[in-house]
């Protein structure tokens, strides 16, 4: 089998043998030894470039050194006290610091967890307590996270789903607006309108909007593919959850902190929101997530409703007050948008040249990019984006698929311009490689789920 290396082989599969099958997602027997920065160094000793940036938890980079001395320092201190009981200066220091965070003026809260899911499941709880409300509605081909309350909120893949039911009621979910695939000769704002026709069907025939609690969105959808719907549409649906008292809920876990070139990604359309999750990137990949909202929305739950042993943990709140510097100090948002406009250049000219790069969606450093047929037909080609890939990671770089077809770039925001070029002459190569048909997949590789 054409795989790059023994050791990394060898534990690749000591790994399948010994992990349940839901918690890997399969692509090429890359085994990490260390990262820093945008550079990740495998157990055999090869390096390459992280376009993946560990899902978008690395913002501010791998083994960033301002967070890895926070944390030595707190864990020389005090390493865990759960914070329900008896909280600490560094835990008491980072929820102001979050509170302060969210966009728009009056006080907010936070509500510390462990994962971007259960801090999902803590917007459903706090919406719903609130209100006095029960139903949410949320998006197709949005991934929210795989708790109960999470995965009944997402719907992105039937794989999560599956055979796990029933799951929590009262969820229903409307079409995300699709600006590359619609109907002939439609504009922005045709297909924002459309979009606004599909998201107002259920208030119109089976869904009292006076029960709905909460509407929740990626503003900029992350797992199927880097979408980001017209303002237009953001717009109307806001305005239409301020008319009826629902609460428009936002989640950042993917696309928040610096990401797609702003603090939060909700600030592209200038919507201030009642909610926000937000994890990943938050502690550096830490065990860390909250929910932000507004102080009358965070003070409707009672004790015990929403809380975690290890939710706020000295160390990790003290890796998110360092990644809460590292991203202000050395200007990460303003890199992302900056840096986000020269790989799309760069991605634009190799569209230019090879006609399956379909789509090229950059918000920042934060990029789908589309591998179709053909341009004319626009048909997803998840089989070709699979071999690029492969190839890609042959030639040292980190990169999967979102939604079967669209190549992920995430890097962590601090990549050098220098290390960008390298991304873009290997890319060029891989792209050709394919074009020339010379990329050989091994059968196991055949099977990929994303
Ligand atoms: C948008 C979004 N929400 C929620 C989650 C779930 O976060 P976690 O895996 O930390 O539970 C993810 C993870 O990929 C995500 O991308």
């Amino acid at each position: 089998m054409a795989w790059e290396n023994d050791l990394g082989d060898q534990l690749f599969h000591q790994n399948m043998d010994n992990v349940a099958p839901t918690g890997i997602i399969q692509y090429y027997n890359l085994v990490v030894k260390e990262a820093r920065g945008a550079e990740v160094t495998d157990v055999e000793g090869k390096q390459y470039i992280d376009l993946l940036g560990s899902a978008s938890a690395m913002n501010v980079g791998h083994n960033h050194p301002h967070v890895v001395e926070a944390m030595q320092r707190q864990i020389n201190e005090l390493v865990s006290y759960d914070a329900g009981y008896f909280t600490n200066p560094t835990s008491i220091a980072l929820a102001e610091r979050l509170a302060n965070l969210a966009p728009g003026d009056g006080k907010h809260k936070v509500a510390f967890g462990t994962s971007g899911s259960d801090a999902n499941d803590g917007i459903i709880k706090f919406a719903r307590a609130a209100t006095g409300r029960s139903y949410v509605v949320s998006f197709e081909g949005s991934y929210h996270g795989s708790t109960f309350g999470a995965l009944s909120v997402g719907a992105c893949d039937v794989d999560m789903v599956r055979k796990v039911g029933p799951l929590v009621p009262n969820i229903v979910h409307v079409p995300f607006p699709d600006l590359y695939r619609h109907y002939p000769n439609e504009t922005e704002h045709d297909i924002a309108m459309r979009y606004l026709a599909d998201f107002m069907r259920p208030f119109n025939t089976y869904l009292p909007a006076e029960e709905v609690a909460c509407v929740l969105i990626e503003p900029i959808q992350g797992d199927s593919g880097i979408i980001k719907p017209p303002a237009e549409y953001m717009h109307a649906i806001y305005d239409f959850c301020q008319e009826n008292g629902i609460l428009f809920a936002v989640d950042e876990i993917n696309q928040g902190l610096g990401r797609a070139g702003k603090m939060w990604s909700i600030e592209h359309f200038g919507i201030e929101p009642d909610l926000i999750s937000t994890g990943k990137s938050i502690a550096a990949g830490m065990p860390l997530s909250a929910v932000i909202g507004k102080d009358d929305i965070m003070n409707s739950l009672g004790t015990s409703a929403h809380v975690f042993t290890a939710g706020g943990n000295p160390v990790c709140a003290a890796a998110s007050s360092a990644v809460l510097d590292v991203i202000r100090d050395e200007k990460l948002a303003e890199k992302s948008t900056i840096d986000g406009e020269y790989a799309k250049a760069q991605f634009l000219k190799l569209q230019a040249r090879f006609d399956f790069i379909g789509d090229v969606r950059m918000f920042g450093l934060n990029g789908g990019i589309e591998i179709v047929k053909d341009k004319e037909s626009k048909i997803p080609d998840n089989d070709a984006a699979a071999h690029i890939i492969f190839r890609a990671f042959q030639k040292g770089l980190i990169l999967v698929k979102l939604a079967g077809n669209v190549l992920r770039f995430q890097p962590p925001l601090v990549i050098t311009r220098d290390q960008l070029d390298q991304v873009f002459t290997i890319l060029e190569e891989v792209f050709e490689d394919f074009k020339q048909n010379k990329i050989e997949l091994p059968d196991e590789l055949k099977n990929m789920v994303w």
